[in-house]
């Protein structure tokens, strides 16, 4: 049952993150890796700098460290200090420290797990959480079952009257639909779905958020919002790093399974959606999974499809390793560091409309976008040489790093003659709002304590958003190797000619 109170620390101007959850503890398993110390900690001190933390907030670190409580405190401090989005208050990480708490162990002891048990209901005695605990399991998706296992043995996935238990789950979440339905049926064998959070950390950014506003609280954008108008939809996840020190993680996962089966279906999603009836998080993932329903990946996947990795190259003046020159990666890896594939969404909006879709590492730029891009002008009453600069006009949702929308259209270019040239009109959050936006992963741990999930996707979201990449993945897997492209480019030849052999390209971010 979730209870929901004012904070009277908060500051009223903030109407972005309006309540905080009642009396609650956050345990987390994995403290010591990566994204706990970057992003997780820091989360929890910006809400609660923020104040929207409720007093006695626990937080309890599980890990195989021969950690005390202090240990613990001081890393999280040190990750703060380090990370954190706001300034530091030391009365703010005074109380916040009060409530840490390390239990050591590994997943496969009991022992550790039975000790759990007493420190959550010790801090229930002292700190006052109530019996609201929300457990995140920061750790190898190999690890999930186990970690779930030992919540249902020790009875701490069982709430009692008047309390919550809560799971968040970290991508990925499966490795194709098959594992992804045996991984649901386990947890929600365990956790009613309700209190099963999944994370896709991009729901959780603003500029995500944002496409629901631009869409839903504008006249200007809806009536063009479909195939009579839009020519076809580019959704691009590029980075520019590598995989070094990620071979743990990525080798045999790849680029599809990383980034486009979660972050770019969910953005898909998102952009072709009908307007929900309301923001109730029924309402809204119900219109999502219909969305993702009536997509598929178009064939032949020989010429609809790419796969590429990076060779080495030179990237912002420094000279950078192949894929298959990173430690960790087999000599002959074949593991994808990109991936591009065309959809189409059969419904009577989008019918005819292409989504092209492409994620990957140690390309041009880091970018996230999602370009719409719009059909040209019937008939242009210009000399051809006049327009020779037109492109298409295209809506582009800037994800990040340059947060903000940017409206490309053809403009006169002044002097004598009449030529008409493609000119940007930006909107950008850093110079309309004076508050930086919150990190994505303080709104999702924030809503886990509220128990507010519209910006976690469902079982059946995440299942069908593998039964949509299977195909392509299962294609690839006999369909030779990845096509090597040097690093600091955008990814291999045989992506262009997806977009090519209809007349289109990609844009260049
Ligand atoms: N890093 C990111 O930015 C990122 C982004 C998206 C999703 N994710 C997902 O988030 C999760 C965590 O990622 P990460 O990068 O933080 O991983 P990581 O650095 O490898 O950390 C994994 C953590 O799990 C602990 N662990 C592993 N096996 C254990 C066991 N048997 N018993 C106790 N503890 C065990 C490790 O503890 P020890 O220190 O004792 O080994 C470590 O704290 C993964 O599911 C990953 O896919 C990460």
């Amino acid at each position: 049952m979730t209870r929901t109170w004012q904070n009277p620390l908060r500051d009223p101007r903030d109407k972005r993150l309006p309540t905080i959850a009642g009396p609650c503890g956050l345990v987390i398993f994995g403290v010591t890796g990566d994204l706990s110390r970057k992003k997780l900690m820091p989360a929890i001190y910006d809400l609660a700098n923020r104040g929207l933390l409720p007093p006695g907030f626990s937080l309890v670190g599980f890990a195989r460290r021969d950690w005390a409580d202090e240990d613990f405190s001081q890393v999280v401090y040190d990750a703060v200090k380090q990370y954190a989005r706001t300034p530091f208050h030391q009365s703010v990480w005074d109380r916040l420290a009060e409530g840490c708490r390390f239990v050591q162990g590994s997943f496969d002891d009991d022992a550790a797990f039975d000790n759990l048990v007493t420190t959550v209901a010790d801090l229930d005695r002292v700190r006052g959480t109530a019996g609201n605990h929300a457990f995140y399991l920061s750790v190898p998706p190999a690890a999930f079952p186990l970690v779930i296992k030992q919540l249902a043995r020790t009875g701490l996935a069982e709430p009692g009257p008047h309390q919550w238990r809560r799971v968040v789950i970290e991508k990925p979440f499966g490795h194709d639909l098959a594992s992804a339905k045996q991984l649901n049926k386990m947890v929600n064998e365990i956790f009613p779905e309700e209190s099963v959070f999944r994370i896709d950390h991009y729901l959780g950014k603003e500029t995500v958020q944002n496409i629901l506003a631009l869409r839903f609280a504008n006249q200007l954008f809806e009536p063009i919002w479909n195939g009579n108008y839009v020519d076809h939809v580019q959704i691009t996840m590029a980075e520019d790093i590598g995989l070094g020190g990620r071979a743990g993680y990525y080798e045999g996962i790849g680029a599809a399974r990383d980034v486009i089966q979660n972050h770019l279906l969910q953005l898909l999603a998102l952009t072709a959606m009908e307007e929900p009836i309301s923001f109730n998080p029924r309402a809204v993932r119900a219109e999502k999974y219909k969305i993702l329903a009536a997509t598929h990946a178009v064939g032949p996947f020989t010429e609809t499809s790419a796969r590429g990795q990076y060779t080495g190259g030179w990237q912002g003046g420094q000279r950078v390793p192949g894929l298959l020159e990173e430690a960790g990666f087999a000599k002959d890896s074949t593991t994808e560091t990109f991936a591009a594939i065309e959809l189409a969404v059969d419904t009577r909006r989008w019918a005819g409309v292409p989504f092209y879709l492409r994620t990957g590492k140690r390309l041009g730029r880091r970018v996230t976008e999602i370009a719409v891009v719009f059909k040209r002008a019937p008939h242009l009453p210009f000399d051809d040489t006049s327009t020779e600069e037109l492109g298409q006009n295209a809506l582009v949702f800037r994800v990040q790093p340059d947060e903000g929308v940017t409206m490309r259209f053809g403009s006169k270019v002044p002097g004598s003659k009449m030529e008409v040239r493609d000119v940007n009109m930006d909107f950008s959050y850093g110079h309309s709002f004076t508050e930086s936006s919150p990190e994505a992963y303080e709104r999702l741990i924030l809503d886990v304590l509220l128990g507010e999930p519209s910006l976690f996707p469902m079982n059946d979201e995440v299942e069908r958003s593998w039964e949509i990449l299977d195909p392509v993945l299962k294609w690839w897997q006999t369909h030779g190797k990845p096509e090597p492209y040097p690093a600091g480019t955008w990814g291999p030849s045989s992506a262009d000619k997806i977009l090519a052999r209809t007349g289109r390209h990609w844009r260049r971010p």
